[in-house]
């Protein structure tokens, strides 16, 4: 699993050498894709034979063949047999990084995100990992002169943490030359919970601040692929979602939301760019890249590519009217990345602007920051359809407190808000710097308790949650209706 997002996606750090298909990490592949990739070697050796090829050409391929064999032995202690599978969770007792532990890399995609740290994932390490850049005070400093808004919470605080090309888009957008945003939520329940805000909630502050049109993109298709659920169920959770994203305070005017399930079919541009990015990435990339195994659906293995799609601006010829040159931004937390490295793989190869993106880090799960806050654990969070006492409840019950075990202990000693759930919510969602500081100050010194810290954050989210049930129960079927209608939008580029 923590072998996928190492540099077997396409987009590499700077500095790491792109492999070519005869020198695959094979480091990144567990014993079993090993075991596939040998059989394909072993065909090609015998193709090559067969079609009387080239000495030097078969040769090369017979080197790769025994290389991959010694790796194989390497990685499960067994000599490799065609015909013979490796047993599950076999690994070589003496291949020490891949079994005692001591590998502590984080795991991050789009389905899993965990770590043995309680401080949460080590983003610095991602950053280097991803081969993302890391949002500098410069990057905020030059968004604050660019739009001449005081950065987000989220930028001040480095919550949005990285970046990929973001000063280029800064660089064209103060030579007039406009830009447009794209994010998305795959609606796997009719209750979003307060971690799926956060993207939402910056894509709002940067559509006002740039002035900008934006796509969002909500993959009931994906639930249907991944998840237990009919199709109609997840079209149903699109548009129930939809309620919520549109309670974010969107502009009508400049917002275009829409399902897969009835976009796809009614777009001609947006499936043709489908199926050029489908053309353009093979099963061992997207293998390499989201961890795909040879019994995955055929569904899983394409949608991808139903992701990246809405990255290039003529899959919207109502908003920009065939124009394929319109750079798009993508404000995300980055386990979405994975979609978005194959994506800017693929975009110069089939004549498109690469996207560029934001990433934020994640929201905790309510029991601490080894997780983030997950929709299928109901104790992991809090939902944008908690009563008040529910909020209350959950926060004083599951709410991993970084205060010591007795009040005399955490008068003398202080708490530490670097593993404290109700601390990092706070850092999250109370705007004032100040009193961020102080209530960090007073925890620490121990003058402040964990009961009080808290009641601060119990404070801050039940009239902020109230509010957004009260916007969203003035979300009528006619506004979804008109936000999710392909139509033009009312910008200038
Ligand atoms: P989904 O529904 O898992 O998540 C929706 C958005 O919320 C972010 N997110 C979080 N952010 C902070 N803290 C958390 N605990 C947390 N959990 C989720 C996700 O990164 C995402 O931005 N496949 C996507 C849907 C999608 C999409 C996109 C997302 C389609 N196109 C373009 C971003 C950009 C998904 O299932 O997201």
């Amino acid at each position: 699993m923590k072998l996928r997002n190492r540099a077997a996606s396409p987009e590499l750090p700077a500095g790491v050498k792109k492999m070519t298909d005869s020198q695959e990490e094979v480091g990144a592949m567990t014993p079993l894709q090993l075991y596939e990739r040998l059989n394909a070697q072993g065909e090609q050796v015998r193709c090559l034979k067969t079609a009387k090829a080239e000495k030097a050409e078969i040769d090369v391929a017979v080197q790769l063949l025994l290389k991959l064999k010694t790796d194989y032995k390497h990685l499960t202690g067994q000599d490799y047999k065609a015909g013979c599978p490796p047993p599950e969770n076999v690994v070589n007792q003496d291949n020490g990084a891949a079994t005692d532990g001591i590998d502590e890399e984080d795991n991050v995609d789009p389905w899993n995100v965990s770590t043995s740290n309680a401080k949460g994932v080590d983003y610095d390490k991602l950053i280097v990992r991803f081969g993302s850049s890391k949002i500098e005070t410069e990057l905020v400093d030059r968004i604050e002169k660019v739009t001449g808004q005081k950065p987000h919470r989220f930028l001040r605080r480095g919550i949005f943490f990285s970046h990929r090309d973001m000063h280029q888009v800064l660089d064209a957008y103060e030579k007039n030359k406009s830009f447009y945003l794209y994010t998305g939520r795959g609606p796997s329940s009719e209750a979003m919970h307060v971690g799926h805000l956060i993207p939402f909630i910056f894509t709002k502050w940067l559509q006002d601040v740039f002035d900008i049109p934006l796509v969002i993109q909500l993959t009931d298709d994906e639930k249907y692929l991944w998840k237990d659920l009919a199709i109609e169920e997840c079209h149903r959770f699109a548009v129930e979602n939809a309620k919520d994203i549109i309670a974010c305070g969107f502009d009508v005017n400049k917002t275009f939301i829409f399902s897969d399930f009835d976009y796809m079919g009614s777009s001609p541009e947006f499936y043709r760019n489908v199926v050029k990015i489908q053309k353009h990435v093979t099963y061992n990339q997207v293998k390499g890249i989201f961890g795909f195994t040879d019994s995955d659906c055929i569904g899983k293995i394409s949608f991808p590519a139903i992701q990246a799609a809405p990255s290039f601006s003529n899959s919207f010829p109502q908003i920009f009217g065939g124009r394929k040159d319109v750079q798009c931004l993508i404000p995300c937390a980055i386990d979405q990345d994975p979609y978005f490295r194959m994506t800017r793989d693929v975009a110069p190869r089939i004549g498109y602007p690469k996207p560029a993106l934001l990433h934020s880090s994640f929201f905790p799960a309510l029991q601490g920051a080894q997780t983030k806050m997950s929709a299928s654990d109901a104790n992991s969070s809090i939902f944008l359809t908690d009563t008040p006492k529910q909020i209350k409840n959950k926060i004083n019950k599951h709410a991993f407190s970084g205060g010591k075990d007795t009040i005399e202990e955490h008068r003398k000693f202080g708490g530490n808000p670097d593993v404290d759930v109700s601390f990092m919510y706070l850092t999250f969602f109370l705007d004032d710097d100040e009193q961020l500081e102080k209530i960090k100050q007073d925890y620490s010194s121990g003058a402040l308790l964990t009961g009080e810290l808290k009641k601060i954050l119990i404070e801050t989210l039940q009239p902020m949650i109230a509010q957004h049930q009260e916007r969203r129960k003035q979300v009528t079927e006619e506004t979804v209706k008109q936000f999710m209608t392909p139509r033009p939008l009312n910008f200038k580029l």
